[in-house]
C-alpha cells in the first residue's frame, strides 16, 4: 500500500517540479492567473497547482509557434544541427532520468521499475531515432512528359498542433516531439490534465539543449477549453491527438473549418489468440503482460483473450493463479508490479465495468475488487465465460480487466476477433506457422504480434485500422504526417 510518508524521490520532484506554461521560450502563468490540481493516484493527494491555459494562452502559444516557424534560426538551420538539437535534448533525459522518472511515478503512480526501465528508455530512444531522419528527408526526380525537370521536395507541415493522454506521459511527448521537430515543425503541446508535470520537465530541458525560443511550447489546461482552443485555431496546420475515440469525433468536427491536418492514435479492444498448440508458458506471460501493463491503461491492451477450447480451462485457471500474485502497492517500491489507475473518474468507470460483468454474467475468478482503502487501486481482475457481447468483451474498459473467451477453431476465432469496431492491435500464439501467418493476414488491426505482445520499436509504425485511428506514428510512416511533398516543375526550354 501506499506509504503514508512520502519517497524521498518523490519529495525531490515536486521541490523541482515546473508547474508553468512554455510559451515563445519563457515560463509563464496563466493569462487568467488559474492553476489546476494534479493528484498522486497512490494517495489521492494534491501533488502541485499547474497554470490553467485556455484560448487567450494558446493564441500567444501559437503566434510563438508560428514566428519560430518563420524565423531564420529554425527555418534555415541546418538539418543535421536540427537532429544534434533532438540528440541533446535524448542525452539530458538520460542524464536526469533517475528524477524523471520519480516525477512520471508520482504524477501517474505507474511503478518506479516501469518509469526508469520501460517508457523514459523508449523515450529516450525515439528521440535518438528521428534525430537521425532530420537529415535523411530527401525527395525525389519525376519523369514527367516534356522537357521539364520535375522534383519533389518535402517540407515541414508548419506549426503542429499535439494533444496527448496520461497514461504514457513522457512517452507520448517523445511520440509527438520527435518526429514534428525531425521535420522542421513547431509545436504547441497541450498534455493531458492530470498528468502534466514531465512534459514540463522535457519543456525544460529542450530549452536547456538549445532549441530557439517559440519551437516547442507547452500549453496546460483542460480539454474542453485549452485542447479546443488548440483544435480550432487558424495558426495551427496539424493536430496529432491520442486519446478517447468520443474526442477524436469532436476534434475531427472542430478541425473541419480550418481543414486542418489530423492524425489520430485512439482505444482499442484488442484480441489476443491462443491456439492449443501454443507455447503456454509463453503465451500465459504474454496473456498478463498484454492486459496488465500499466494498470491495463494501453490503448493496445489484449483485453479481448480468445483461448482455444482444449486449453481453455487450464489455461484461464493458471491465469487467475498469476494475477493473484501479482504485487500490488507503493509504486516507489521498486517490486510493485502494479500501481493506482491515474484518477477518481477512471477507478469509477473500470469499477463499474465490473458490476457490469458480473451482472451480465460472466464470471469473475480473480479480483472484481479494489486494493486498499487509499489510492485508485484495483485488483487484477480476470472474467471467465465471456460471451462477444457483454460489455466487458465490447468496450474498452482502459484498467486491469481481462475477459477470456472460448473459441472452437480458425475461421470463428477470426471472424470472432475482427467484430469490433476497433483494430489497433491483435496477437496470436501458437507453433504452427500457417496458422500464425493466416491469423496476422486476416485480423484488421495496425499491429499483429506473433509468438509475443507490447514489441514496440521507434522504427517500427503504430496505429490503427478503422475506430482505433487515422495516420501512423513511429518509423519512416511516422514523419509523413509532420510534411508537405512540393512538386516543382522546371521547363528546360
Ligand atoms: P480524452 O480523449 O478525453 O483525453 C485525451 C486528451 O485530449 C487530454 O489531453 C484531454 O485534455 C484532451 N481533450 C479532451 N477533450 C478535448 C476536446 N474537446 N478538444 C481537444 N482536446 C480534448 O481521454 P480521457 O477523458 O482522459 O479518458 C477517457 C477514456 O479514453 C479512457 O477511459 C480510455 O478508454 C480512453 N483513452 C485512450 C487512450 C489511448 O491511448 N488510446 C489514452 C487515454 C484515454
Ligand atoms: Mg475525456
Amino acid at each position: 500500500m501506499a506509504t503514508a510518508t512520502l519517497d524521498k524521490r518523490a519529495e525531490a520532484a515536486i521541490k523541482t517540479a515546473q508547474t508553468k506554461n512554455l510559451i515563445g521560450g519563457k515560463w509563464v502563468n496563466a493569462l487568467s492567473g488559474r492553476t489546476f490540481a494534479t493528484y498522486n493516484p497512490a494517495t489521492e493527494d494534491v501533488i502541485a497547482h499547474v497554470a490553467e491555459g485556455d484560448r487567450d494562452d494558446i493564441d500567444m502559444a501559437v503566434a510563438a509557434a508560428r514566428k519560430a516557424f518563420e524565423s531564420k534560426s529554425w527555418r534555415k538551420m541546418d538539418a543535421r544541427d536540427r537532429g544534434r538539437l533532438i540528440y541533446k535534448l535524448a542525452d539530458l533525459i538520460e542524464r536526469d532520468i533517475e528524477q524523471l522518472a520519480a516525477l512520471e511515478t508520482l504524477d501517474n503512480g505507474k511503478p518506479i521499475s516501469e518509469s526508469l526501465n520501460g517508457d523514459i528508455p523508449l523515450v529516450i530512444d525515439c528521440l535518438r531515432y528521428y534525430a537521425g531522419w532530420a537529415d535523411k528527408l530527401q525527395g525525389s526526380v519525376v519523369p514527367i512528359r516534356g522537357n521539364n525537370l520535375c522534383y519533389i521536395k518535402r517540407e515541414p507541415v508548419g506549426v503542429a498542433g499535439q494533444i496527448i493522454p496520461w497514461n504514457f506521459p513522457m512517452l507520448m511527448v517523445a511520440w509527438k516531439w520527435a518526429p514534428a521537430l525531425a521535420a522542421g515543425c513547431t509545436i504547441v503541446l497541450k498534455p493531458a490534465e492530470q498528468t502534466p508535470l514531465t512534459a514540463l520537465k522535457m519543456g525544460e530541458l529542450a530549452m536547456e539543449a538549445g532549441f530557439p525560443d517559440g519551437v516547442i511550447n507547452i500549453v496546460n489546461g483542460l480539454g474542453e477549453t485549452a485542447g479546443d482552443a488548440l483544435v480550432k485555431h487558424r495558426g495551427v496546420d496539424k493536430i496529432a491527438f491520442t486519446g478517447e475515440g468520443r474526442t477524436a469525433e469532436i476534434i475531427m468536427a472542430n478541425a473541419a473549418p480550418s481543414l486542418k491536418r489530423l492524425t489520430f492514435e485512439l482505444g482499442g479492444k484488442s484480441p489476443n489468440i491462443v491456439f492449443d498448440d501454443a507455447d503456454m508458458d509463453a503465451a500465459i506471460d504474454g496473456a498478463m503482460l498484454g492486459l496488465y501493463l500499466n494498470q491495463g491503461q494501453c490503448c493496445c491492451a489484449g483485453s479481448r483473450l480468445f483461448v482455444q477450447e482444449k486449453a481453455y480451462d487450464e489455461f484461464v485457471s493458471r491465469l487467475a493463479d498469476k494475477a493473484k500474485a501479482r504485487r500490488l502497492g507503493d509504486p516507489f517500491d521498486s517490486a510493485t508490479e502494479q500501481g493506482p489507475q491515474v484518477d477518481q473518474a477512471q477507478f469509477d468507470k473500470i469499477m463499474s465495468y465490473i458490476d457490469s460483468g458480473r451482472n451480465q454474467g460472466a464470471k469473475c475468478v480473480a479480483g472484481g475488487e479494489r486494493f486498499g482503502d487509499k489510492g485508485y487501486f484495483i485488483k487484477p481482475t480476470i472474467f471467465a465465460d465471456v460471451e462477444d457481447t457483454m460489455a466487458v468483451a465490447t468496450d474498452e474498459i482502459f484498467g486491469p480487466v481481462l475477459s477470456v473467451l472460448k473459441f472452437k477453431d480458425i475461421d470463428e476465432v477470426i471472424r470472432r476477433a475482427n467484430a469490433t469496431e476497433y483494430g489497433l492491435a491483435a496477437a496470436v500464439w501458437t507453433r504452427d506457422i500457417s496458422k500464425a501467418h493466416r491469423v496476422a493476414d486476416e485480423v484488421r488491426a495496425g499491429t499483429v504480434w506473433v509468438n509475443c505482445y507490447d514489441v514496440f520499436d521507434a522504427a517500427a509504425p503504430f496505429g490503427g485500422f478503422k475506430r482505433s485511428g487515422i495516420g501512423r506514428e513511429l518509423g519512416a510512416k511516422g514523419l509523413d504526417s509532420y510534411l508537405e511533398e512540393k512538386t516543382v516543375t522546371i521547363s528546360l526550354g
